[in-house]
């Protein structure tokens, strides 16, 4: 009985180790919970903060990925609040994640994976040839509606721009903490891509960010 039950603990974690998501088609993707403890002091994070443009084939497990979303916007006070501010707390900012399996859509308050496709977008989320081989790539869609600018809101792409970046850099600490390659990336190609991502009108890609495991 012993031996059965260490079988099936190995052959699931063969599973997640294989398939670091989840099968494709089986509805959304609940995430493990953020391990919110540990990680570098902050300031031993800041000073190993880098942009890093080679990547193992490593993939994410899912216990790193949702810390990584976490880090990067999660929801960290009971009243919906995020790891990284919003101008006027407008969350406007979505997090599309490309990954081998397929393409989704991160929910931060259910931490779940919503399946857009079960193709391996990655290459397509940049023009440069790196993308591809980043365990996942991050790609930051603005919902224009929801910043709550009115038509001829001169700040609105300012302040868009800012909350993504500000996303960017807590994945940028969170990488330099765990020992893990990123860079953020404006070189995407926007129109083939947000096809792929169906966006809605009213929501424009803003960057992208490659993440995975440095090639030693
Ligand atoms: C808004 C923004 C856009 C960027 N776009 C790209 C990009 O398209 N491709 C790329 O390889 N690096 C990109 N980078 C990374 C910068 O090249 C990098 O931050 C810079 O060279 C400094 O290196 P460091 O991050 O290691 O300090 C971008 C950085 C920022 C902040």
């Amino acid at each position: 009985m012993r031996f059965k039950a260490n079988a099936i603990a190995g052959g699931l974690l063969i599973v997640a180790l294989v398939c670091p998501i989840a099968a494709y088609g089986a509805g959304p993707v609940q995430l493990p919970a953020p391990r919110t403890e540990g990680g570098k002091p902050l300031m031993q994070a800041l000073k190993d903060r880098q942009s890093t443009r080679t990547f193992s084939d490593r993939k994410l497990d899912p216990q790193t990925l949702s810390n990584l979303l976490w880090a990067a916007f999660g929801v960290n006070r009971p009243d919906g609040r995020r790891t990284a501010p919003s101008a006027r707390n407008r969350q406007e900012i979505e997090i599309y994640v490309a990954a081998p399996d397929g393409l989704f859509l991160w929910d931060a308050h259910k931490n779940a994976l919503n399946p857009i496709t079960d193709r391996d977008l990655r290459a397509l989320t940049g023009v440069q040839s790196y993308v591809r081989g980043a365990a996942v790539n991050l790609v930051y869609v603005a919902d224009y509606p929801k910043s709550g600018g009115g038509a001829g809101d001169a700040d609105q792409d300012i302040l868009i721009g800012a909350d993504t970046g500000v996303i960017a850099e807590n994945v940028y600490l969170f990488c330099a903490s765990e020992g893990l390659a990123t860079v953020v990336r404006a070189g995407i190609d926007r129109e083939a891509l947000a096809k792929e991502l169906k966006l809605r009108p009213g929501q424009k890609i803003i960057l992208a960010q490659s993440v995975g495991y440095p090639k030693k």
